[in-house]
């Protein structure tokens, strides 16, 4: 008897475990409800914030969406979630809302005061005109790269990333985002300055913002009398010598995103370099935690921003990379992320949870933005979508034009 119910423990949960096994490996069939139900929380979304223009930033403890003025670093996040919806569902309601929030943020163009405006106005703006081929927008994204080429120092050779604060001249690996303003606006009837700039801070963040092992340090400190580094730390990371999550993410993306405008094999390798750090330290179900060297781990937040962010960065790297194993291998994790981020503990499927992807954190130092929604891990989230969504039916590397 007792041979009998183990025998049906057994078969019971080996075919658990099956289930488990084939619901992780059917993601092409899982992708029509996945977006219905991303929809359904995007539309909520529009539909509350009614004729408001505050963008959402990170959900609150009550479940809520917090929101920020235009000139924060996330404004242009929201905007391009309604882009990639329409592009997505063909939903013109999407496309209606996408012009609305890409339009308020139409002061940034002059907007010195940020090196996001590359990520602000790219996001929306950029998004918008790669669907409306809108005129308009176009002029937008171009004073916004005459703006931003004006926080270029070349004694330094980088952007500069923050004012005002503790150093000098501050670099943080995020900024790589910011290249891609510049680059596009290079190709499409902006300055071959903006290109050289872009080149060149991509150049000194390889060179300085890298350890041997592949890791990156987030914050470099240059001096402006001769260009030399001062100091190499962090700000969101654990310590100055660990590994930030997010900021690795960063570079990974961000330096696929320079291969892809330069064709300049170095960037490819640094990109490579970044990504072999990442999947090698990557816990068992795919989701990084908040840094790699936090102390606590098992039991330090995950960041689903993060690993929103690397797969989609995982799944263009893969499309650019000449090595088969290299291929397979980013592709494969690619998928292995954005799978676990599609189930529990980090996708909610509730409609009473406004954000998209749960277990995201902001900023673990200052102790904001932990275990939450970030609109920047939904962004990067539904872009890795769309990124699988094109390798099932084959998949072509945007071009730099
Ligand atoms: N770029 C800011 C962040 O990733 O938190």
């Amino acid at each position: 008897m007792l041979t009998r119910i183990l025998i049906i423990i057994v078969l019971f949960s080996g075919c658990s475990a099956l289930k488990d096994n084939n619901e992780k490996m059917n993601m092409p069939q899982r992708f029509d409800p996945l977006v219905e139900i991303i929809s359904k929380k995007v539309s909520n979304t529009v539909q509350e914030f009614g004729d408001s223009t505050a963008y959402p930033r990170s959900t609150s403890r009550e479940g809520k969406w917090k929101t920020g003025p235009i000139q924060s670093w996330t404004s242009g996040f929201f905007p391009g979630i309604l882009w990639y919806m329409n592009e997505l569902t063909g939903d013109s309601s999407f496309r209606k809302s996408a012009a609305r929030w890409t339009e308020g943020l139409t002061p940034l163009q002059f907007y010195g005061g940020s090196h996001d405006i590359g990520f602000m106005v790219f996001c929306s703006f950029g998004n918008g005109y790669r669907l409306t081929q809108n005129a308009e927008y176009k002029k937008i994204i171009l004073q916004t790269a005459i703006t931003l080429t004006g926080r270029y120092n070349p004694t330094v050779g980088c952007i500069k990333s923050w004012d005002n604060r503790k150093w000098q001249y501050p670099v943080i690996i995020d900024n790589m985002m910011n290249l891609e303003l510049l680059f596009w606006s290079s190709y499409n009837g902006g300055t071959r300055t903006m290109y050289d700039v872009a080149v060149k801070h991509a150049e000194n963040t390889m060179q300085n913002h890298f350890r041997p092992d592949g890791s990156t340090y987030h914050v470099v400190n240059y001096d402006t009398t001769n260009g030399n580094v001062i100091s190499k730390e962090t700000h969101q990371g654990y310590s100055d010598s660990s590994c930030w999550s997010r900021g690795q993410a960063w570079a990974m993306y961000g330096f696929t995103m320079t291969y892809r405008y330069t064709k300049d094999e170095r960037f490819l390798q640094t990109a490579q370099k970044a990504a072999e750090y990442y999947i090698a330290h990557l816990p068992d179900d795919h989701i990084t935690y908040w840094d790699f060297n936090a102390p606590n781990i098992p039991n330090e937040p995950r960041d689903a921003s993060s690993s929103s962010i690397a797969a989609s960065a995982l799944f263009e790297l893969s499309g650019l990379v000449k090595n088969e194993a290299s291929r397979k291998k980013f592709y494969d994790a690619a998928v292995s992320i954005l799978e676990s981020l599609t189930h529990k503990p980090y996708f909610s499927d509730q409609t009473k949870d406004v954000g998209i992807l749960k277990y995201a954190v902001g900023n673990k130092p200052a102790g904001t933005e932990i275990d939450v929604s970030l609109i920047y891990g939904d962004y990067y989230f539904i872009e890795a979508l769309m990124r699988f969504k094109q390798y099932q039916t084959g998949y072509t590397v945007k071009n730099a034009d």
